[in-house]
């Protein structure tokens, strides 16, 4: 037997030691989650993901009484994004939460779902995401999808 084991990275910050790049970024996101359509979950979720032009590209959780027919708020940048800019390599994204009263005190890790399209994304571009999750209490960065989600199914599979 053999056992193998994985180091991921994660680095956690407080909202005044990050640079004015990621500070904005992130209060994109926690911006956006005002637009949530959440009248379920009542989690409102904002993401604000930042291109290889500068350009960024928000979304939010739209939720529906028909549940699966919905989207959480990262899916819903990504995709716009892809479909607006497709030749655009995405370099970070940030996520920010909230309920009816307040703000989530810790940061909100993505889905699976969204992990593997981060993923997808990540592999399709080349170009490692920077993954910015936004809590009150702190911040955690990732530098590539590879630390959200090991260990997984991509694009060379099917190669
Ligand atoms: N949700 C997101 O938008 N992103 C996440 O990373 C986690 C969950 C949404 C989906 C649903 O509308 C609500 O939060 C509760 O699960």
């Amino acid at each position: 037997m053999k056992r193998k084991k994985i180091e991921i990275d994660i680095q956690s910050f407080t909202y005044e030691e990050l640079n004015a790049s990621d500070r904005q970024l992130i209060d994109k996101a926690r911006k956006t989650n005002e637009h949530s359509y959440a009248p379920y979950s009542h989690f409102y979720v904002g993401a604000a993901v930042l291109l290889d032009n500068g350009e960024i590209i928000c979304g939010s959780n739209q939720e529906n009484a028909a549940s699966p027919s919905g989207t959480c708020a990262e899916r819903t940048a990504l995709f716009y994004a892809g479909a607006k800019y497709p030749d655009q390599a995405v370099k970070a994204i940030a996520i920010a939460a909230r309920n009816d009263t307040e703000e989530t005190e810790m940061p909100v890790p993505p889905c699976g779902a969204c992990r593997q399209v981060l993923l997808e994304t990540e592999q399709r571009f080349h170009t490692p995401i920077r993954i910015l999750l936004y809590g009150k209490k702190e911040i955690l960065l990732l530098k590539s999808v590879n630390d959200l989600l090991p260990l997984s199914f991509g694009i060379s599979f099917l190669k």
